[in-house]
């Protein structure tokens, strides 16, 4: 898939701009903090609803914006249709500012959630949770070179984020999850200063581990894939020195022989065991929100013993094999965002991703130095010149 048109209003720091794209790669370069990745944001916001950085909607909403509104548009080609997304950002009075629902940043406690962002999809409203899934985007930072060394954290969220944009119900679990660890957590410190019954878990146990089974599931699925094409990308790029595994660290014990059904009664029994230590602690301390992905290359783990080199082909190897979950799964190519990576990147690694973008249906980078790029980049992409939120094609 490609975007074939992208049309924003008072989006960050872009008070106005309308851009005609298409399949290839395009190339925006600039200056610090002209809005390189502000666009590549305001594209990413159209696949998932949400910010990949922002904490609130608002933030995006330009300082200058009159009517305290930001609009993202955009033109979508399928491989079977055309997708017409619009999104508008409403920036309420500090009074009424509320947190966001989204699944990467959920609010602590649920609160009435106001009207902050309204989407539609060719004109018809639709919620965050119809809009996922339509539109499929990996994005690249240099901070997914942090993926083996980096926290549990962002590795969740890197699954997370890949899931929720196939999966539509997956995100749905991830937000009901969030809110039940939330609440059971609660709980058990109310639990532990004699204010409740133990007996109270039980309910919100069973939406643990529904939900638990589910989300497990699914990154069982997604990991068995990242292992199998990383593998060989690891391979590839280390001359076949390098056996890479990407493994799966569930914190409940899993089997994959077991159905769902008794899946969730595992969990459910793994759960009682340790409920006196949860309620000691008064935490969650088994599910999902403390899964975990391990990177062992010849047999070696990687974040204790990996050279920062091995630890940073692991990253981009499986960052890349995203892109091949993602095509597997929708049986469409998502749209790669590259946000400033090259620059990062030594040559092996460099070329080996210049391979992969060289082939992509369409590829939105960004840079600062535009003749650090391979020659191969500059040569193929069309070139645009971002300065102060402006974006103008480049006499490069
Ligand atoms: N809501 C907003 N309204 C207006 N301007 C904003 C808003 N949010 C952010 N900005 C401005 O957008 C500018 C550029 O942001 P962006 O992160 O896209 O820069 P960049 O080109 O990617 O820079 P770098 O090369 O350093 O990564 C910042 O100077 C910031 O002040
Ligand atoms: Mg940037």
């Amino acid at each position: 898939m490609h975007l074939s048109r992208l049309i924003l209003s008072e989006f960050r720091n872009y008070q106005q701009a309308d851009l005609t794209l298409g399949s290839g790669l395009f190339l925006f370069c600039g200056e610090n903090a002209q809005g390189k990745t502000n666009l590549l944001e305001a594209v990413s916001m159209l696949a998932t609803g949400n910010s990949f950085h922002a904490s609130n909607d608002r933030e995006m909403v330009g300082w200058q914006a009159p009517d305290h509104i930001a609009r993202v548009e955009g033109y979508v080609q399928r491989r079977e249709d055309t997708l017409h997304i619009e999104i508008a950002l409403f920036d309420p009075t500090p009074a009424l500012a509320t947190t966001t629902s989204t699944p990467f940043s959920l609010p602590e406690t649920s609160g009435t959630v106001l009207p902050r962002k309204r989407i539609k999809v060719n004109g018809i409203p639709r919620r965050v949770m119809e809009l996922i899934g339509q539109m499929n985007v990996v994005l690249f930072a240099p901070a997914d070179l942090h993926l083996v060394d980096g926290s549990p954290d962002e590795r969740r969220r890197f699954l997370d984020r890949a899931l929720c944009q196939i999966h539509p119900r997956y995100c749905q679990s991830l937000v009901k999850y969030r809110k039940v660890v939330t609440q059971r957590s609660a709980l058990l410190k109310r639990i532990r200063d004699n204010l409740e019954e133990p007996r109270m878990l039980d309910y919100l146990d069973e939406q643990l581990t529904t939900q638990a089974s589910l989300l497990i599931y699914e990154r069982r699925q997604m990991i068995a894939t990242l292992d199998r094409e990383a593998r060989v990308l690891q391979a590839t790029m280390s001359g076949g020195r390098e056996q890479l595994a990407v493994i799966y660290r569930p914190s409940f014990t899993v089997d994959e022989r077991w159905t769902s059904f008794e899946a969730i009664q595992h969990y459910r029994e793994q759960l009682n065991s340790v409920r006196k230590r949860e309620i000691l602690q008064g935490v969650c301390l088994l599910g999902p929100h403390r899964d975990d992905l391990e990177f062992v290359v010849n047999g070696v783990n990687l974040l204790t013993y990996g050279s920062r080199g091995q630890q940073r082909t692991a990253a981009l190897a499986t960052k890349l094999s995203e892109l091949a979950y993602m095509r597997a799964s929708t049986g469409d190519e998502p749209i790669l965002l590259l946000d400033d990576v090259f620059s990062e990147l030594d040559r092996v690694r460099r070329d080996y991703l210049l391979q992969q973008v060289l082939r992509h249906e369409q590829v939105l980078l960004t840079t600062t130095e535009l003749h650090a790029l391979p020659a191969a980049i500059t040569a193929q992409a069309r070139t645009y010149q971002v300065n102060e939120g402006h974006v103008q094609v480049s006499t490069y």
